[in-house]
């Protein structure tokens, strides 16, 4: 097979397009042939930097595609459904091969390319809003890094959910478009204070949560956007800036901050599971949207990766094998 495979970690320069011998199916899991590899933000900061599992490395959360081969003990998949799957790794080629456990049927309805863009956000967002962060219908949700993968699934999700959201994000159009997905309130942080933007936009009072897939300086901007019992969900670090907090001002208003990782989640049972099939079902029925932004050939991962990392992209870049 194809794919885009690295041998050192490093900027986008170091992808590289080659053959490598096809994978094998596990005797519990499917062999897939990739339609559509969503570009997650985890994806860029493996590549980035890191210890290699497998040398040369195909970096990768998530693909979707259609069965080609099932492992001998799976009953409840067939050879041409379609899936979207996702791993640690391996999303970048043009085959795949996954444990059952993390494949998901592509409900009737739902093109390919959009369920490529679903379990790892849209799971992850709903973690962050609901599981973790208890919010409730008429509450006040900030979303940093709302333009992101997470970013949009989130912003549809809480509001969705009968909550006024605000979104941060490095460009006005960026701001605007996520009006689209039921954006409330849009702070460029570039050009404006995040913090004294946020306590106006909610007339002093802070919101009740707030969630944080960049990290760095801006989740200590995060704590201070907190209302009185205020909760900070920290989910990811796009900024890749020290995670070093001055957790200082929480006590005084009784506010919280909690870390959430979908992974541990998934390993557990089979709630987020079933949730990420739900949100399947809610894309081919239409309340929820995938946002994709651009397509790149798998050949040029190098392009797609850059893309990214320019802070222009929007929602999700996907590579077509
Ligand atoms: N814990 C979990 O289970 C989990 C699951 C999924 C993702 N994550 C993590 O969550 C983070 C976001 O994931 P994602 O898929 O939403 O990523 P993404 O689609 O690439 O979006 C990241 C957003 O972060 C913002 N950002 C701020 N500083 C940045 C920087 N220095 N470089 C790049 N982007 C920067 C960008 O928006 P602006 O330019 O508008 O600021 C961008 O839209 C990643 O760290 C990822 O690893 C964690």
């Amino acid at each position: 097979m194809k794919a885009a495979v690295y041998y050192e970690t490093g900027g986008p320069e170091v992808f590289r397009y080659e053959d490598l011998p096809d994978p094998t199916c596990h005797p519990r899991g499917i062999l897939v042939r990739v339609e559509a590899v969503s570009i997650e933000g985890g994806d860029v900061l493996s590549r980035a930097g890191g210890v290699l599992a497998t040398t040369p490395h195909v970096v990768g959360y998530q693909a979707a595609g259609t069965i080609v081969e099932v492992g001998e003990q799976v009953t409840d998949r067939q050879e041409g459904q379609r899936v979207v799957t996702t791993a640690p790794f391996g999303s970048h080629a043009e085959l795949r091969s996954v444990p059952v456990s993390s494949s998901w049927v592509i409900p009737d309805g739902l093109a390919t390319e959009d369920a490529a863009t679903v379990p790892v956000p849209f799971g992850t967002a709903d973690d962050c809003l609901f599981e973790f962060g208890r919010l409730q219908a008429g509450e006040t949700v900030l979303i940093q890094g709302a333009g992101g993968g997470v970013g949009v699934a989130a912003v549809q999700l809480a509001k969705r959910a009968g909550a006024t959201v605000i979104g941060a994000a490095s460009q006005d159009e960026k701001l605007e478009a996520l009006r689209a997905y039921g954006l409330d309130h849009g702070v460029n942080y570039r050009t404006a204070d995040l913090v004294s933007s946020v306590m106006s936009l909610t007339e002093g009072r802070g919101c009740d949560l707030v969630v944080d897939p960049v990290g760095g300086n801006v989740l200590q901007g995060s704590l201070a956007c907190l209302a009185y019992r205020g909760r900070a969900i920290t989910v990811g670090n796009a900024s890749r800036e020290s995670r070093l907090v001055d957790l200082g001002g929480l006590g005084q208003g009784n506010q919280s901050i909690t870390g959430v990782y979908l992974g541990a989640e998934l390993a557990r049972g089979s709630r987020a599971y079933d949730m990420i099939a739900g949100h399947l079902r809610d894309m081919a029925a239409g309340s929820l949207r995938a946002v994709i932004d651009r397509r790149f050939p798998l050949a040029e991962a190098e392009e797609a990766h850059r893309y990214i990392e320019s802070r222009q992209a929007f929602g999700r870049v996907l590579l077509i094998p």
